[in-house]
């Protein structure tokens, strides 16, 4: 890609969940989530909200790029659990950093779980046609708002967080990207935001998630496969060639299909589901800088990000550290 990421941070909420915390709030056993998903634990809010995780985030990645904020001059937030319709997360963050006296672009975008990796690419866009330097790209999410608490299938895999880089152009890299969709709601989707008006009127159930899990680990296993050798063969490159692979982090039985289909290694492939849970738009910015805290990765390293979920939508890309 023609980027660098020259800053990460992630932020989640004070207050951790366990497997075996939940197991007093919704019928389902420790012992299941975690031999079914590889997950012990996630975050969940309790005053937080969206945008407080959001610039939580903001705040280490910008801390770490060791910038002004002022340099900033565009911030996407990948989300679809924002704090509210209108502003965007991303204004709100904007006035937050006190960048309202300078000029800059401020928006969110909504491809669920792919999320992340379509705000980079979009940023990556505006770093190559305009004057724009350095911009912030955000995923944050708080699932927990969306969940049916009843259904126990899918309300056990998700948790709260944010996490967000800051990044520069970098003319050394070639483009590298790879995103596709297939619209499909039933798969997996919220329910509809209800119509109340003086003539139609759908109810005023609260929005919530559902999915078809079965056919939804089949998709992201098809789906991983396909970004991963789409973007290795464009770029004329082999597995080998990675240095780390940061998948969305959904499933760890996701990845170990991957991994066995793919011939890889396991080590190529980051998680840290175990801890947060699926977070959406936010997992892979949380995993990419654990990573590097970590030193999973280190200055110079060819990285790919891989996403997939709602719309459907998946994608991936390749980036410099
Ligand atoms: N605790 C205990 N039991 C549960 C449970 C829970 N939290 N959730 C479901 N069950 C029960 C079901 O009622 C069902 O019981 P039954 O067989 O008596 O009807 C049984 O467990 C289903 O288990 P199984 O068929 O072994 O589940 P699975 O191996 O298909 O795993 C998922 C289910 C959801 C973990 C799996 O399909 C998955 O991870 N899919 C992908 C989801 C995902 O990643 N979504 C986000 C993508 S961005």
């Amino acid at each position: 890609m023609g980027i660098k990421i020259i800053g990460s941070g992630h932020c989640v909420p004070a207050t951790k969940l366990s497997n075996r915390h939940l197991e007093s709030i919704v019928d389902t056993t420790d012992e299941w989530i975690f031999t079914r998903t590889g997950i012990s634990s996630r975050y969940l809010v309790t005053t937080e909200d969206t945008n407080d995780l959001a610039y939580g985030a903001a705040r280490c990645a910008i801390e770490s790029a060791a910038i002004d904020p002022t340099e900033i001059g565009l911030i996407i937030v990948a989300t679809f659990t924002p704090e509210q319709l209108t502003p965007s997360t991303a204004c709100l963050v904007q006035a937050r950093l006190g960048l309202n006296q300078q000029p800059v672009i401020a928006f969110d975008m909504n491809a669920a779980c792919t999320g992340f990796v379509y705000a980079l690419v979009t940023a990556e866009q505006f770093l190559k046609s305009s004057k724009i330097k350095k911009a912030l790209v955000i995923g944050a999410e708080v699932l927990s708002k969306i969940m049916d608490w009843n259904d126990r299938s899918t309300c056990v895999l998700f948790g709260d967080g944010a996490g967000a880089v800051v990044i520069e152009w970098d003319e050394v890299d070639s483009p590298s990207f790879y995103l596709n969709c297939e619209g499909d709601g039933d798969v997996l989707g919220t329910s509809k935001l209800p119509v109340n008006n003086p003539l139609h009127q759908t109810g005023t159930s609260p929005i919530s998630f559902h999915m078809n899990g079965a056919s939804v680990f089949k998709f992201a296993v098809t789906a991983i496969k396909e970004t991963v050798t789409t973007l290795l063969m464009e770029n004329n490159l082999t597995l080998e060639e990675i240095d780390l692979i940061i998948p969305h982090q959904a499933n760890k039985r996701i990845i170990d299909k991957v991994v066995k289909d793919l011939n890889a290694s396991p080590e190529q492939f980051f998680l840290n589901v175990s801890e947060y849970g699926n977070t959406s738009a936010a997992s892979i910015p949380i995993a990419l800088n654990e990573a590097i805290k970590k030193q999973r990765i280190k200055a110079g390293n060819r990285v790919m990000l891989v996403g997939f979920g709602g719309g459907l939508t998946w994608g991936g890309c390749i980036v410099s550290i």
